[in-house]
């Protein structure tokens, strides 16, 4: 049985802080880099185009915080297609190569192909193509891959937490079959949405015994299964370190079963640690942001649904673009802006994790997941 916890404060009812950011007296047009205080570079723009969810998965949106009273954002909050295009346009400018669209769940939006589209149009620095992608509970996903691909998408990631149907009914709490999502991957698959990830976070106690039957079924499917340490994330969820599985016994758990042996990372600051089965039958993903955390390269920006800019998963405060973006000033102004915050930043949570006054401080303050995307 699950304990109750009444919150101090209505989490229900909760609005973060932000501010609006300032625009440097000296404009300066984008030159492709842009620097933090750490010296990491801006490489990846998340985007969550909704703050709602069909499912309520425990480790993010429990039912008894996100039940028929909580207060989702109202429509005139949100970003509109044409706002989000033209940040992303800006991000683009410093050199963001990789876009992906979070929600909550992103294919609740309506007619998100048509912001697929208007993204897939923007070309690199480099003038490549963006590498444009989506994280989804696939739950749409069979009905929306073929529109989806047309519109320019190059590939999906997909939430899935067991490959045991009653394990994966009580995570995501609202009794979704395994099956439809294994459909919604295998129509994605069928359209050339590639590479497919699949994204298993582990609870040690709720579906940590389902590593390997992952690992087993997505074996040999072209499918790359990134194995992800149950994170404390948002304020809601009410983690527990000893709920964590470290990363290196996922890897020695299916190691056993089926040999592995590290790989290289594709690109600097990739979230995901890789290895791949010694007998050729693909790759696998540890992302080990507790027991190993990657903040040395992280790369990665956040814009919430409605418009604030978040520098960091477990930021407690975000800067509202939006209030630039409705605010008749230019882009050379709001692109100066966005250049000033990614070169103050100085966020690295999971490395100050363990110090137990930095997670009090932040405890009740940080952002959820659902408000800004995995
Ligand atoms: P690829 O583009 O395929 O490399 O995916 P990605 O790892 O960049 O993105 P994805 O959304 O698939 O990330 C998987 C999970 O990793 C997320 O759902 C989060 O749980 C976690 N994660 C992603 N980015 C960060 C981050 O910056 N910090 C931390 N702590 N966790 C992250
Ligand atoms: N810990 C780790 N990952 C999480 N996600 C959501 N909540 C958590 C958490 N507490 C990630 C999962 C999911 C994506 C939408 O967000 O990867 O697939
Ligand atoms: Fe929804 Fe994804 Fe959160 Fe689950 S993890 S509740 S599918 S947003
Ligand atoms: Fe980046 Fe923050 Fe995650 Fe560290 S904790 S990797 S700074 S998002």
């Amino acid at each position: 049985m699950t304990d109750t916890v009444i919150p101090i404060f209505d989490l229900r009812d909760h609005r973060y802080r932000s501010m609006t950011p300032a625009i440097p007296a000296r404009l300066t047009p984008p030159t492709g880099l842009v620097t933090d205080t750490r010296g990491r570079m801006l490489h990846d723009l998340r985007i969550s185009v909704t703050d709602r969810c069909n499912f309520r998965c425990v480790y993010c949106m429990p039912k008894e915080v996100f039940d028929k009273d909580y207060t989702f954002l109202p429509h005139s909050a949100l970003l509109s297609f044409e706002e989000i295009e033209r940040a992303a346009r800006l991000f683009v400018a410093h050199g963001v190569e990789k876009i992906r669209l979070t929600g909550g769940e992103p294919l609740l939006r309506k007619n998100i192909e048509r912001l697929v589209e208007m993204l897939a149009r923007i070309e690199t620095v480099s003038g490549k193509p963006l590498d444009l992608t989506l994280t989804t509970n696939a739950s749409l996903l069979a009905r929306k891959a073929r529109a989806l691909r047309d519109a320019g998408l190059t590939r999906v990631s997909v939430s899935l937490d067991a490959i045991d149907d009653a394990t994966f009914r009580r995570m995501n709490d609202v009794d979704f079959a395994v099956r439809d999502v294994l459909d919604g991957i295998e129509t994605a698959q069928s359209v050339g949405l590639a590479p497919i990830k699949v994204n298993m976070v582990v609870k040690r106690g709720t579906n940590d015994a389902e590593v390997v039957p992952m690992a087993r079924h997505f074996r040999n499917t072209g499918i790359i299964v990134r194995f992800i340490e149950f994170m404390d994330v948002g304020a809601s969820n009410h983690w527990q370190m000893d709920e964590v599985l470290p990363s290196n016994e996922v890897v020695r758990r299916i190691d056993d079963a089926f040999p592995l042996e590290m790989i290289t990372a594709n690109y600097t600051g990739e979230t995901a640690e890789r290895w791949r089965y010694r007998d050729g039958g693909g790759e696998i993903g540890v992302i080990s942001s507790v027991s190993h955390a990657f903040c040395g390269d992280c790369s990665r920006t956040r814009l919430s649904t409605e418009g604030k800019l978040y520098q960091c998963l477990f930021a407690t405060e975000g800067y509202d673009l939006r209030a630039l973006l409705r605010g008749g000033h230019s882009d050379l102004e709001i692109s100066n802006a966005i250049a000033q915050i990614w070169r103050d930043r100085t966020d690295n949570y999971s490395e100050q994790r363990g110090d137990p006054a930095v997670r009090l401080a932040r405890a009740e303050q940080k952002i959820e997941m659902s408000y800004i995307g995995g």
